[in-house]
């Protein structure tokens, strides 16, 4: 790859661990954040793809304060629903591939099996509906170009994420209330740059081939936010970290501004069989996001 993947979002969980795996597989990348690339302004995007002619166009970039978007849900609309559209519109003008990040919460949880592609998006809170605006939007500027993966409860060792809460509440309290009654799989960043740079390899090397769409990418397995808690904890202990007593509670126990989905399990078949792409067991995720803490704080950056 000569002309550089150019990442929407800079200081975020995935473009993060973009950026770490390019600079290991000496992919040439550039993530650009705000001021320097705003996703909600088309001229600074068209600056963006001028100033750095990418082979590929990734937008890692989001609003992701999901209760928030509650009470501020045209600001999470123009984040995730103009921002896709307008990178989809310029990557189609630029004539690249467009990778886009969506989530679990554009359905509605219901049932209890794995959900396909083919199932009807169907959000519960305000963050869930800009994320099914963001998807359509982008299918609708550049279908033929766009490849959308939807992720669930992503975490790493840097960032804003369910694990590192854990961790830390741990040291403070003996017992943890967790939620044990939504299903699902935690992501580790990691695991979706690794899935991105792959595709993005593919694409340089054969095109996009017919393969554009809608694909689900979670770590494989499924548990639930209380064993999560268990299995990081745990983990931590290894290093020699308190870890509090987790006790399991509900959904309704536990009330949100933002409806959470009980059924969170993604099928990702289809992203096997259109790219080859597996993502590792959540357990893996896990252990390699305490690792990540646990190595950074070493190195006095925790
Ligand atoms: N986190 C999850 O549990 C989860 C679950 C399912 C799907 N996803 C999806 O996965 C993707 C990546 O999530 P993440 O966890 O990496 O998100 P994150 O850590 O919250 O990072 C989001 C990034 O977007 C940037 N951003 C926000 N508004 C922007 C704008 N107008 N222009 C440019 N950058 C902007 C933020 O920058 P600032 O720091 O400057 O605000 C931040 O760096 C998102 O599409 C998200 O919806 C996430």
């Amino acid at each position: 790859m000569t002309r550089p993947v150019l990442v929407a979002g800079r200081t975020g969980q995935v473009a993060r661990a973009l950026q770490r795996a390019a600079v290991a597989r000496g992919v040439p990348l550039v993530a650009l954040g705000r001021p320097d690339l705003d996703v909600t302004d088309a001229a600074s995007i068209a600056a963006a793809l001028a100033a750095h002619r990418p082979s590929l166009l990734v937008n890692a970039a989001a609003w992701t304060a999901v209760d928030r978007a509650e009470t501020e849900e045209a600001a999470a609309f123009a984040v995730n629903a103009e921002g896709p559209r307008l990178l989809a519109r310029a990557a189609a003008a630029a004539g690249i591939g467009f990778i886009h990040l969506s989530s679990d919460y554009v359905y509605d949880g219901g049932g209890n099996n794995p959900r396909d592609e083919s199932n009807p998006v169907a959000p519960l809170s305000a963050y869930g509906r800009s994320k099914a605006a963001g998807d359509a939007a982008a299918l609708d500027a550049y279908a033929e170009g766009t490849v959308i993966l939807r992720t669930s409860w992503v975490h790493d060792p840097e960032g804003q994420n369910f694990i590192r809460t854990m961790l830390r509440l741990s040291q403070e309290r003996a017992v943890i209330r967790v939620v044990a009654d939504q299903h699902g799989a935690p992501t580790a960043a990691s695991s979706l740059a690794a899935a991105i740079l792959a595709i993005a390899a593919a694409i340089e090397a054969e095109g996009l081939a017919g393969r554009a769409g809608v694909f689900h990418a979670a770590d494989a397995g499924c548990t639930n936010w209380a064993e999560i808690a268990r299995t990081a904890l745990a983990e931590g202990r290894a290093f020699g970290l308190k870890a509090a007593r987790i006790e399991e509670i509900s959904t309704a126990d536990y009330p949100t501004p933002a409806p959470r989905p009980l059924n969170s399990r993604l099928d990702c078949r289809r992203l096997a069989e259109t790219w080859g792409i597996v993502l590792p067991d959540w357990r893996q995720g896990v252990a390699a996001t305490i690792h990540g803490i646990m190595k950074k704080s070493e190195e006095g950056q925790g």
